[in-house]
């Protein structure tokens, strides 16, 4: 057993990374720097390409982060006033913000106890209530693929389907990761994703992307992030002599991908299924040494997670949380109160009979370090932290 606290482990290792792809991210870097294209320059286009290809979507738009992404595709749907957009409460507040940028309403659904996951049941109850009391229009459904898994698309599109709503993947946990083989954009109108640093596929600072398999609402979009620019379609029935960007069509904003981010990130996609292998086999022999002692993470059949967190529970959370951080091991709580809990969004509905699960799922989670180059006596390290702290509560 190990006697002395360990001081050098990383949560998330962006470092170890970092020193792999070595001169490959600075040569990208500094070819942008040394390109003057600093906006929209072509690394752009080419990480859109990329992206689109690996996420099995026909188009990737790029954006400046993964809450733009979410709200470019309720702008370009008119979402508004009266409109209900059905999500969970146990995620990112990111998810649930953008409805009411846009004056519509979040109805917070609860989640499957095992997933984490929206709760197909529930979300159908909710829709249901939405409709019976007659006050809001349920327009979106935006599943989340909580730390890294996919949601389950196959009963929430049917759901989406049965009552004419969009369906949006918040993936920007879970780029990457696969249903029987198929990325979320497969079920839904459009994934989208966020590369701050901690995600699977993150860059070096803000960005996000949206894909989708409808030209018209990529065009769309492509506007909205550019202050709503005249489109080739707009421009199919209107002439204008000048720069697209100054015939305005619409209210849009400034959402985009920095060049220097789109370069980093082509060469960070060029690794990352080997990455989703590695953190694969990493939360398998977590699952393996831990499965005794802990509850440990079961995924939907058929699904490849990214692992975005590797998430336990055990009684007193935060009694080991505290143990671990004595013996160096960092660990974090996603989500300590649910958005539907969070003052400011208190006057927002939920679905039928509350959020139970939710709500007790808050308070026992806790993840441990997970990422690509997590070795394995670090981890046996964090093994032997959690196994030491259930055996001294069983005393
Ligand atoms: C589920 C979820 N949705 C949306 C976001 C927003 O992404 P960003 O921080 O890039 O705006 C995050 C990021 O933390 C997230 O975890």
């Amino acid at each position: 057993m190990s006697t002395l606290p360990r001081s050098d482990i990383g949560f998330i290792d962006l470092l170890a990374q970092r020193r792999r792809l070595g001169t490959r991210i600075d040569d990208a870097i500094l070819s942008v720097v040394n390109s003057g294209a600093y906006i929209m320059g072509p690394q752009v286009q080419a990480f859109e390409g990329a992206l689109a290809e690996f996420g099995q979507a026909k188009y990737a738009l790029s954006c400046a982060n993964g809450t733009d992404a979410l709200v470019l595709p309720l702008m370009a749907w008119h979402i508004r006033t009266g409109d209900a957009v059905f999500c969970p409460s146990f995620t990112f507040a990111a998810t649930g913000e953008v409805v009411p940028w846009l004056g519509a309403t979040p109805v917070f659904v609860d989640i499957d106890p095992v997933t984490y996951n929206l709760d197909p049941s529930h979300l159908e109850a909710s829709i249901q209530a939405v409709l019976a009391e007659g006050k809001l229009t349920p327009k979106v459904i935006i599943a989340v693929d909580l730390f890294g898994q996919p949601a389950n698309y196959p009963a929430i599109s049917s759901i989406a389907k049965k009552y004419g709503l969009k369906l949006i993947a918040d993936s920007a946990q879970g780029f990457g990761s696969t249903l029987e083989g198929h990325h979320p954009i497969h079920w839904a109108d459009v994934a989208t994703t966020s590369f701050f640093p901690a995600k699977p596929l993150g860059c070096y600072g803000d960005g996000g992307a949206v894909l989708t398999d409808d030209y018209n609402l990529w065009e769309v979009m492509d506007s909205l992030r550019v202050h709503g620019k005249a489109t080739k379609s707009d421009l199919s029935t209107q002439s204008f002599e000048h720069d697209p960007k100054y015939l305005n069509i619409r209210i849009g904003m400034n959402s985009r991908l920095d060049t220097i981010q789109a370069a980093i990130l082509l060469e960070k996609l060029a690794i990352f299924s080997e990455e989703i292998d590695t953190r694969n086999r990493i939360a398998a022999r977590y699952n393996e040494l831990l499965g005794g002692y802990v509850s440990v993470p079961t995924l939907i059949e058929g699904a490849v997670s990214t692992w975005a967190q590797y998430t336990i529970e055990l009684p007193n959370r935060d009694g080991f949380a505290a143990f671990a951080r004595t013996r160096g091991v960092p660990t974090a709580a996603y989500y300590p109160i649910p958005i539907h809990m969070q003052k400011v969004y208190s006057r927002f509905p939920v679905g039928p009979n509350g959020l139970p699960v939710t709500e007790s799922k808050a308070g026992a989670v806790i993840s441990l370090p997970m990422h690509p180059y997590l070795d394995e006596s670090t981890q046996d390290y964090i093994v032997e932290t959690v196994r030491l702290f259930v055996g001294r509560n069983e005393i």
